[in-house]
């Protein structure tokens, strides 16, 4: 077991998801702005898309994804228990985005990852799985935000905190581009705070 400086056990992503996925939802509220975001106006016209949300969690995209014309909808995440809490409508997938995709080549046109590359150790895996798994001029959507604190929560009357890596929006970008993603950074504001980035990779034709 990990701890940190004050004795707070650090859990892996997997069983600290798994222990708070009932009470995941009660922090909707926060960091709204992100899941205001119009997808649309990123995207060629087309009549439908085959979209991936990567990290998905209990589907707090999904209002925002839902209402994209689309042909499937798969929702991929490491932990079952928060699926359990995604709503129906899309394909779930338990994977682990540090390792290959049980996905084909070139099957989606979105994928999308909010507030989940900081719980992974390597991005080499994730970005080139990614740009594998995307169709040409497919696009990746990663939701970033300025964290100043890790997660603390307490679940079964114990408090725990989640293992993460601290990286700039700078950083994820030289990641993408290192796997052949055209990168193009966009600031989000909650009132006048800029409190995060969206990081738009797109694959080339
Ligand atoms: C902060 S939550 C974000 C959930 C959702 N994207 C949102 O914006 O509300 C992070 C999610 O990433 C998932 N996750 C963490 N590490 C993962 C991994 N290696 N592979 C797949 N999912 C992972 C967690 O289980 C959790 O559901």
């Amino acid at each position: 077991m990990t701890y940190d400086s004050k004795h707070t056990e650090i859990l892996d992503p997997k069983t600290w998801y798994d222990a708070v996925a009932d009470q995941y939802g009660q922090h909707h509220n926060h960091l709204n702005t992100f899941y205001h975001l119009d997808f649309l106006r990123f995207l060629p016209r087309k009549p439908s898309f085959d979209i991936i949300d990567l990290g998905a969690g209990d589907g707090r995209m999904f209002p925002q994804l839902n209402a994209i014309p689309h042909t499937a909808y798969v929702a991929l995440d490491l932990s079952k228990e928060m699926l359990l809490h995604h709503p129906r409508g899309a394909k779930q997938l338990v994977a682990d985005l540090e390792k290959k995709l049980p996905l084909h080549n070139d099957t989606f046109d979105i994928a999308v990852s909010f507030f989940t590359l900081e719980h992974l150790e390597h991005l080499e895996t994730f970005f080139a799985e990614v740009y594998r798994i995307l169709r040409p001029e497919g696009k990746l959507f990663i939701g970033h935000f300025f964290q100043r604190r890790a997660f603390a929560r307490t679940a079964n009357n114990k408090n725990f905190k989640i293992k993460q890596y601290k990286r700039t929006t700078a950083e994820l970008q030289a990641e993408a581009e290192e796997a052949f993603f055209q990168t193009e950074i966009l600031p989000l504001y909650d009132k006048d705070d800029h409190t995060g980035d969206l990081l738009l990779c797109t694959k080339n034709a």
